[in-house]
């Protein structure tokens, strides 16, 4: 059996299962290597430099096991650290910024909302990258930080009243604008998917781990199909690895992945 390279993944914590449920989906043939850094999260309301340096180390780690490439599933490390991890690694690295800009401005015709945690506002990351792939198109971008929805799907209330009401209160800038698209630029807003299409009626929704997903389907899916010609292929597995075992972990582990707690490693990086 050919023994296969796994596809890693790194967040700030449990979030990116989001994304890693997306590429289990997409790329049933692959390994999957995950790694959550439960001990330092959240990192949203961090420096760039402290970003930056947990970024090289969750990198080092990946690197060390092997990995054929890197999604950065966390925004905001996407939004900060990228040229940090592509100077260290020999791997192509696929961050959640760009293929959820790409989405963004094919299907936006008027206005791209933004929303993330402050860290990944304030690098103003989103708004230079559309800068970068707009092509002259003329829409209008803005952006919103909205620190407290993390806690808040941490806490399990996704559709909780206080949802709602922290939610209107964020978005109300964006509501007034004549925004068609929102870019959920943060790991943990898409389980705020019915919250936010409630308050936003007729805005399409872009979920940036699935679009980085989808993007490193597309990249590897040459190399997984010579390998399956070769009909050699290992079962696939799906390894998590995270700095703090917290009672939350295996549970949302569980939940997201159906994965046996056998298969949820804690490690010191
Ligand atoms: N994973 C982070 C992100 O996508 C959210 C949690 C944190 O602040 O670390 O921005």
């Amino acid at each position: 059996m050919i023994k296969k390279q796994p596809i890693g993944v790194f967040d700030s914590g449990v979030g990116g299962l989001t994304a890693l449920t997306h590429l289990a989906a997409l790329l049933p043939d692959e390994d999957l290597l995950y790694l959550g850094d439960t001990a330092r999260v959240p990192y949203g309301n961090r420096s760039p430099e402290t970003i930056k340096l947990y970024a090289r180390q969750l990198t080092e780690f990946l690197l060390e096991r092997s990995v054929k490439v890197i999604v950065v599933a966390c925004n905001t490390i996407s939004s900060i650290a990228m040229v940090e991890i592509e100077k260290i690694s020999p791997v192509p690295v696929i961050g959640v910024i760009k293929p959820a800009v790409a989405t963004a401005l094919q299907v936006s015709s008027q206005g791209i909302g933004i929303i993330g945690t402050r860290a990944t506002i304030q690098s103003r990351a989103y708004e230079n990258e559309i800068d970068q792939m707009r092509d002259g198109k003329n829409i209008l971008v803005m952006s919103e930080a909205c620190p407290l929805f993390v806690p808040l799907v941490e806490e399990g209330w996704h559709d909780h009243l206080a949802a709602y009401t922290v939610a209107r209160e964020y978005l109300s800038p964006l509501k007034s604008a004549n925004i068609d698209v929102l870019i959920l630029g943060c790991t943990h807003y898409p389980l705020l998917k019915k919250v936010l299409g409630e308050i936003m009626p007729g805005v399409k929704l872009i979920d940036s781990g699935e679009e980085a997903a989808t993007l490193t389907a597309k990249l590897i899916q040459i190399d997984q199909l010579v390998l399956r010609r070769t009909e050699l292929l290992a079962p696939r597995s799906i390894e998590c690895y995270v700095t703090d075992m917290t009672p939350t972990v295996l549970r949302i582990a569980q939940q997201f992945l159906g994965l046996p707690a056998d298969s949820v490693h804690e490690i010191t990086i």
